[in-house]
């Protein structure tokens, strides 16, 4: 039987390089588009050594409409996207505003057109936590009010799924959309042949929990411990990056089942929240290594604690989180350890 394509932009990223995995185990036929900016072409030789064939690649970037037209062309009959796309570093939003801005609003304009033109509706966009802000409550629901971003790139967040509801709200236009919103996926596919590939100092907690561990960072520095928290550190929802990655399979055969127009939002977490030092320490206990590391200052612009209520992403999607945070940490730590022998 012919495998149903998906176009997967930002395949070769750390997120969309597991989706594509589990699309293919799950019996689609992933189709890669990226432009290698956050990426590297090693990527795309992981996934094939996991899947034991290629997948279809186009290096373009989704801006370029005549590009995406032409893969849209090539590949004939896609039948969904998913949208990971985009550059998605917090620090560097704040001085890069206009690049930001361009390539995560301006990508989601551009394919949504080309969409449209060939006549393909269902779309699953990758959106964040960083929606709700410092929320007032917790854990938050789909419910729970936006609040105006602390970044560029939060913004452009806000901005897409405005825009996606906009498009979905227009009577007799067959759009079909699921927007996820991710907690903080950490791990790696347990083969350890992708993973997260940061390019540079790592921004994000646990690359630098990793790489501190392989001796490559001489220390983490925790972001403050004198938040309003149980040990004083941020509280975070650690979400396994295959865990994340078999909710968009899901996701993407929900909208293919659906007829007509619908728009819906889940959040894709855990439902737990972890803090920092518990980060730490599960690390240890996960790995056998001890973590050189010491309290800094807090972090600008961090939320303090945050953390999902998955109960529609449960009830609707069958989501459920099979790997521990200790799991997860050592998928981590393996993939940090194969790169280093690379
Ligand atoms: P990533 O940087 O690893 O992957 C994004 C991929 O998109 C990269 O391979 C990059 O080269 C590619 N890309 C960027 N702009 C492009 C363009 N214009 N044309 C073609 N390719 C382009 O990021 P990730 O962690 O895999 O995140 C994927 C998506 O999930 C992003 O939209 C991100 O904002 C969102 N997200 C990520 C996190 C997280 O913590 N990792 C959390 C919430 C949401
Ligand atoms: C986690 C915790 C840090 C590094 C970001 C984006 C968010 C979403 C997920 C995309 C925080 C602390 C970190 C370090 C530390 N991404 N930390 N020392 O900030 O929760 O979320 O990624 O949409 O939008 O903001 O993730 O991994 O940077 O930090 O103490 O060296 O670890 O302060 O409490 P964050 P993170």
């Amino acid at each position: 039987m012919e495998r149903t394509k998906i176009l997967v932009t930002g395949g070769a990223g750390y997120i969309g390089s597991h989706a594509t995995v589990e699309l293919y185990n799950a019996g689609f036929l992933p189709v890669i588009v990226d432009n290698f900016s956050n990426s590297q072409e090693s990527v795309l030789g992981g996934i094939e050594k996991i899947l034991g064939v290629k997948v279809p690649f186009h290096n373009i970037d989704c801006n370029d409409e005549e590009a995406l037209r032409a893969v849209f062309a090539e590949e004939g009959n896609l039948r969904g996207v998913i949208h990971f796309a985009a550059f998605k570093a917090v620090g560097e939003s704040m001085v890069k505003p206009l690049e930001y801005y361009r390539n995560n609003v301006g990508s989601l304009l551009t394919l949504v057109s080309v969409m449209r033109e060939f006549g393909v509706e269902a779309l699953v966009f990758s959106s964040s936590c960083t929606v709700y802000g410092t929320p007032d409550q917790l854990p938050v629901t789909e419910q729970t009010p936006t609040k105006k971003a602390n970044s560029p790139y939060g913004a452009t967040k806000q901005m897409c799924e405005d825009i996606l509801q906009d498009i979905a709200a227009v009577p007799g236009q067959t759009s079909r959309t699921i927007l996820l919103r991710y907690f903080n996926p950490v791990g790696a596919h347990a083969s350890a042949e992708i993973g997260e590939l940061p390019l540079g100092v790592p921004q994000n907690l646990v690359p630098y929990v990793t790489q501190t561990a392989a001796g490559i960072r001489e220390q983490l520095t925790i972001n403050g411990d004198t938040y309003d928290t149980p040990d004083g550190t941020n509280i975070r929802d650690y979400v396994h990056v295959v865990d994340l990655a078999k909710a968009h399979v899901v996701a993407v055969q929900r909208l293919l089942d659906k007829k007509g127009e619908t728009i819906e939002t889940f959040n894709v977490g855990t439902g737990h929240g972890n803090s920092v030092l518990e980060v730490v320490q599960a690390f240890e206990r996960a790995t056998g290594v001890k973590l050189n590391y010491k309290i800094g200052p807090p972090r600008p612009g961090d939320v303090p604690a945050i953390y999902a209520d998955v109960t529609k992403a449960t009830a609707e999607l069958g989501f459920k989180t099979s790997a521990t945070l200790e799991e997860a940490l050592a998928s981590s730590w393996k993939w940090q350890q194969h790169l280093s022998q690379r």
